[in-house]
């Protein structure tokens, strides 16, 4: 169990931008190269446009040139660990992530694969010229 993962999605929960829900969510995620980036949910008065903290951290990574990501911790204070949104599985899949961490600030943990989250997902492959729709071939 990646520790230091579930650490600071539990730490960068308190930057979460919510004043709506007040709903505050930190993940984190691991690179396949070991690195560790952070994201968290930002609101909006114009609700819709809310990010969830999932794709906030991924965008992140990638805007750093990141693109290979083994898992992410997924921290909220609530009764029980939530699960990411649907819009949020889908994104996971773009990138391969494998591990999927879920934990609240009472240090429940839960732990599913994100084949688990989200069997027969659509991906690259699915699209007219499959694999050379990857890294911007
Ligand atoms: N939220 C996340 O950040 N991740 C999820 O997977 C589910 C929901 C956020 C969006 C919104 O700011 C708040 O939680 C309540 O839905």
């Amino acid at each position: 169990m990646d520790e230091q993962l579930i650490e600071a999605a539990l730490a960068v929960r308190d930057k979460a931008y919510a004043p709506y829900s007040h709903f505050l969510v930190g993940a984190a995620l691991r690179t396949k190269n070991g690195c560790l980036f952070t994201g968290v949910n930002v609101e909006n008065a114009s609700y819709g446009l809310t990010i969830c903290a999932e794709r906030a951290a991924i965008f992140q990574a990638v805007a750093a040139g990141e693109r290979e990501f083994s898992s992410m911790a997924i921290a909220v204070d609530a009764p029980l660990p939530a699960a990411p949104c649907g819009a949020c599985r889908q994104v996971m899949a773009e990138f391969g992530f494998e591990e999927i961490i879920l934990c609240t600030t009472d240090k429940q943990v839960k732990t599913f694969s994100l084949a688990d989250l989200l069997p027969e997902a659509f991906v690259k492959e699915n699209l007219p010229g499959g694999d050379r729709n990857e890294k911007n071939k």
